[in-house]
């Protein structure tokens, strides 16, 4: 059974892939095997969405987390599911807001910057901030754009989304603003959309030694190896075009 199995509510809670294979597996990667990180830790998870990574920390022992989602009927859900699978108030806050606006003075130990760093067009300036707030461990899981090598697609199979030849590019894409799992309303929005960057591996990579971080990669293609039916409902990361970065502080 999967993490996810036992709290089933999550998979009614949000319109952004709440396939029980993809969170489980997520879970394994993310969680599970950091275990020592979460526990006893004050975590902080950016686009904490429904709660479900806030909620997988706090079940991990984490002593306190704070989740930020700018999404108010998300936070509403996750306030609702918390209660119902009975999480003591006091363990965790949940901001309404964007991260750039909200980041500034919180102290934690771990990090979790999952499924945002494709929302968001300030990298830098995002991992400059996740860096001040002192965490020892921080887990990016984001899209990449990968280079040829990096990804099993076929170049010609008409996605623009896929290569691009400069190994530290940035990738400028439009978010669609009225959708729950892209980036939301903000000063640039036009016609419904923003404008957001997807970094590839190599740039995550550069951005974290920059900052002072060791990076390892989730290895992906030996969970899918054993685990060869959850890739149906992962094909970003079997795919290549999406991994989790593992940022250790040296
Ligand atoms: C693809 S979902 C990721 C959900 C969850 N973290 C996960 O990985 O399963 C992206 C989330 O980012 C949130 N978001 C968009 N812009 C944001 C911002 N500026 N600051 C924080 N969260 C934001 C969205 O509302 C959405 O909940």
């Amino acid at each position: 059974m999967g993490f996810f199995d036992q709290f089933p509510r999550f998979y009614q809670t949000s319109q952004t892939s709440p396939l029980p294979d993809r969170l489980n597996a997520r879970h394994r990667a993310i969680v599970a095997d950091n275990a020592s990180h979460f526990a006893g830790k004050r975590v902080l998870d950016i686009a904490s969405h429904d709660g479900r990574w806030t909620f997988a920390a706090l079940k991990a022992g984490a002593a306190h987390v704070i989740g930020i989602e700018p999404r108010q009927e998300l936070i509403d859900n996750a306030r609702i599911t918390f209660r119902e699978y009975g999480i003591q108030d006091g363990t965790y806050d949940l901001w309404t807001s964007g991260v750039m606006e909200a980041i500034d003075g919180v102290r934690v130990d771990t990090v979790l910057c999952l499924g945002f760093y494709y929302h968001t067009r300030y990298h830098v300036d995002l991992l400059d901030k996740i860096e001040r707030t002192g965490a020892n461990f921080v887990v990016i899981d984001t899209e990449v754009t990968p280079s040829r090598e990096e990804t099993s697609l076929s170049k010609d199979n008409g996605d623009p989304r896929q290569v691009f030849d400069n190994p530290y590019s940035m990738q400028l894409i439009r978010d669609e603003v009225g959708d729950q799992q892209m980036a939301y309303s903000d000063s640039v929005t036009r016609n419904g959309h923003t404008l957001v960057m997807r970094p590839s591996r190599a740039a995550i990579h550069g951005m974290a030694r920059h900052f002072g971080y060791r990076v390892t990669e989730f290895d992906w293609p030996a969970y899918f190896a054993e685990n060869p039916s959850h890739a149906d409902a992962m094909t970003d990361y079997r795919d290549g075009w999406r991994s989790t970065f593992f940022l250790e502080r040296i």
